[in-house]
């Protein structure tokens, strides 16, 4: 059977599970997949309303973040998120927010779901625009005394957003 034919019928084994009154799934509602569908494109068409300043960002950042990405975001243990500009062709490559990725508006969808590590989704969207903020400046994306927004952070561009090249060879 292929991949297609079997995803379909497990589906509808799954359907008619629910039919039969198994108890298994349930309706989705409005609201429920509005709580759900946090993704945020590069453009940023779906950042939500609110701001953050660097300043606020920097206190939040120390509280909640420096523990594990140290206190300037260089130290570690885990992954560095700044610094690293230059060196990602040279034969220590340091990957960071500055040095690497291409879309801004990824950071605010990343820290928003992802972070802090051992309480994701517990950030506002006012926190997760300040500490956005806050390592766009540490990475010198944006000055000292931004206040970051849904408008500011689409329009934004990260120093190595024409460093990926389109692999045009076909998937599988
Ligand atoms: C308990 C430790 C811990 C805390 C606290 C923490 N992080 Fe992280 N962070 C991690 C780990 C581990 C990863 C790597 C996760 C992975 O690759 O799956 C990570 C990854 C990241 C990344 C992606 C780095 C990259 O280039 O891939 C960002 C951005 C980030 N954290 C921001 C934050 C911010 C902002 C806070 C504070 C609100 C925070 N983190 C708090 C452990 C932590």
């Amino acid at each position: 059977m292929s991949r297609h034919a079997w995803l379909l019928a497990m589906l509808l084994v799954a359907c008619a599970a629910r039919a039969e009154g198994y108890g298994l799934g349930h309706a989705v509602d409005a609201a429920r997949l509005r709580a759900a569908d946090t993704a945020i494109g590069p453009r940023g068409v779906e950042l939500p309303p609110g701001s953050g300043s660097v300043a606020a960002g920097a206190e939040l950042y120390g509280r909640q973040c420096a523990a594990c990405h140290g206190a300037h975001g260089t130290e570690g243990p885990d992954p560095v998120l700044v610094g690293g500009q230059g060196t990602l062709a040279s034969a220590h490559p340091v990957q960071t927010i500055g040095s690497y990725w291409p879309y801004a508006t990824t950071l605010f969808d990343y820290i928003r779901r992802a972070m802090p590590f051992t309480a994701p989704g517990s950030l506002n969207d006012d926190e997760v625009y300040a500490l956005t903020a806050f390592l766009l400046a540490a990475n010198g994306v944006v000055p000292q005394d931004t206040v970051l927004d849904a408008a500011r952070l689409a329009t934004l561009r990260m120093p190595n957003r024409d460093g990926f090249i389109p692999d045009s060879r076909p998937r599988h």
